[in-house]
């Protein structure tokens, strides 16, 4: 979709919350969209006020009035305040509009009981690095639009990869896999980290040593693309060198063992929560 084209269309944020202004900087850092085209509502006026001054964008005093005015209206809220926000104004969306929900736990069928003229609904599932434009951005549709799809991927597209999934399992595994997931890749880069400390390095030698293998492996797996992960492994492990031997016993202790069955256990836990 051209830059020209979606300069037509007027965006509207419920909730300025953290993944509000990281999608909004971005939209405005890649030039997607005007700030005049992006409009924002929040709970407290405070922080509407503040965040509206810094992103130079549209300060609407009312949930409706945004809805009202927006042509795509995201609902960035936390799941337990998505009723609180829109229930009350439900006939002030119209069915034209495309409205993309980024409450996690919520499913789309949920959704359309609450708003139910709405035919575009969107739920998308962002993680934490959209922050930094490096995000993943999960998506799936309540009914099959190439327009809608189109829009939401040039939307999004400023934050980071991309992915239309079916909803159901496969957007499950990414949310565990990408959103929780990130919260599981710190988790191990702790491990790194303190294995260092005990030898000696600094807190702060131990972090930089941990992100720059982290961040270098990506990279070089980024770079690398036409080259298996399994590919890279290999070069760094010869047959029964250093790198061999810590595979050998990584894969006896069954690592991979235990990191699917913590991800299986988040994905019981989705589901747990998205019955309430
Ligand atoms: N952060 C993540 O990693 C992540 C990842 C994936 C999905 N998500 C989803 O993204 C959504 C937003 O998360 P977040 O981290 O941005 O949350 P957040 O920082 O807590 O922001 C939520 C914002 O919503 C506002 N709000 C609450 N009720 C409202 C209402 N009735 N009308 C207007 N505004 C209202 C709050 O206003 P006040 O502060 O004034 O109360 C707050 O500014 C959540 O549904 C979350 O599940 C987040």
């Amino acid at each position: 979709m051209t830059k020209q084209f979606l300069s037509q269309f007027k965006v509207g944020f419920i909730g300025a919350g953290n993944m509000s202004q990281s999608i909004i900087s971005s939209l405005l850092h890649s030039q997607i969209l005007p700030k005049q085209n992006i409009f924002l509502s929040n709970r407290s006026e405070k922080k509407l006020k503040k965040i509206s001054e810094e992103l130079g964008v549209q300060a609407v005093s009312s949930n409706e009035e945004l809805v009202e005015n927006s042509h795509v209206v995201v609902i960035a809220v936390k799941p337990q305040d998505l009723n609180d926000a829109i229930e009350t104004i439900a006939s002030a969306f119209n069915e034209k509009q495309i409205v993309i929900s980024l409450a996690a736990g919520l499913p789309l069928e949920k959704l359309k009981k609450i708003v139910p003229q709405v035919k575009n609904w969107v739920r998308v599932m962002p993680n934490t690095p959209v922050s930094i434009e490096k995000g993943v951005i999960g998506y799936c549709l309540l009914n099959e639009s190439e327009a809608t799809s189109a829009l939401v991927e040039s939307l999004f597209s400023a934050s980071g990869v991309v992915e239309k999934v079916d909803e159901g399992e496969m957007f499950e595994a990414l949310m565990v896999a990408t959103s929780s997931g990130v919260g599981f890749v710190y988790e191990i880069m702790l491990y790194w980290q303190e294995w260092l400390e005990e030898h000696g390095f600094t807190p702060e030698q131990s972090r930089r040593l941990t992100v720059q293998t982290f961040l270098g492996s990506s990279l070089l797996a980024e770079v690398e693309s036409h080259k298996s992960l399994e590919e890279l492994q290999n070069k760094v492990a010869s047959k029964k060198g250093v790198t061999a031997s810590g595979l050998d016993s990584m894969r006896e202790l069954e690592i991979e063992r235990a990191i699917r069955y913590s991800f299986e256990k988040a994905v019981l836990r989705d589901r747990e929560l998205a019955k309430y």
